[in-house]
């Protein structure tokens, strides 16, 4: 089981050398989920917001609220909207995205980029993120998804025990958002798209429905 202390060391850890091992690794999602945020507009919640590596790629016009369990992670996104200027981030804050301190509806995207697989309770942090969406906004997700079955799914079974130290989740199928959605009648998926690198990760995009 993933426990939100592991998560904190880790990142600890993470945290000097974070952009220099994900950063081009990871810029091409970063930009896409950008890019759809863009065409939604407004406030954004970015969950699990790290080193802020992703601010820079999104449009000035909308309004960044990042928050993070990582307080080491933060204090470099904090550095970085300081020393570039960023002034569409409104806010960082240290939370847990299994308890988002936000009213209902009070965003317009709420964008998670390799985090639901690395928080202890996925299912928890996705109820929060659909709580705190407005209708008719979107939840943007760059997510691992695992193998359905085959020799892939063996293989990141058997990595669980050991990724598991580290914060980390290696198998997480699709079956876990489509099981959560089930629960979830005013959401719909708009969007999956295989993302580098190997289509180990997707894009996902969830809109909420509005009941009026
Ligand atoms: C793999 S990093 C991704 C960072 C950034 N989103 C990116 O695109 O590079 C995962 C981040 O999620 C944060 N995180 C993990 N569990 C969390 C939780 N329960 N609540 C908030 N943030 C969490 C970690 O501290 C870390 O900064």
């Amino acid at each position: 089981m993933i426990r939100t202390q592991d998560v904190k060391r880790s990142y600890r850890r993470w945290a000097p050398v974070y952009d220099i091992v994900f950063g081009k690794l990871f810029a091409h999602p970063r930009r896409e989920a950008a890019e759809a945020a863009a065409r939604v507009g407004g406030r954004l919640l970015e969950v699990g917001v790290g080193t802020g590596i992703a601010l820079t790629a999104y449009a000035p016009s909308l309004s960044i609220v990042g928050i993070d369990v990582s307080r080491e992670m933060l204090a470099r996104a904090r550095l970085r909207v300081a020393s570039l200027g960023l002034a569409h981030v409104e806010d960082l804050i240290e939370m847990d995205a299994q308890d988002l301190a936000f009213p209902d509806g009070s965003f317009d995207v709420v964008m998670a980029q390799y985090v639901v697989n690395t928080v202890p309770d996925p299912d928890a942090a996705l109820d929060e993120f659909a709580r705190v969406l407005r209708p008719g906004g979107e939840i943007i997700l760059v997510n691992r998804v695992g193998a359905a079955a085959g020799p892939r799914r063996a293989v990141e079974r058997g990595l669980q025990p050991i990724v598991e130290r580290l914060g980390w989740r290696s198998e997480f199928p699709f079956e876990r958002f489509e099981r959560w959605l089930g629960r979830q009648p005013s959401l719909r998926l708009v969007e999956r798209r295989a993302m580098p690198p190997f289509g180990h990760f997707a894009l996902l995009r969830f809109t909420r429905i509005d009941p009026s």
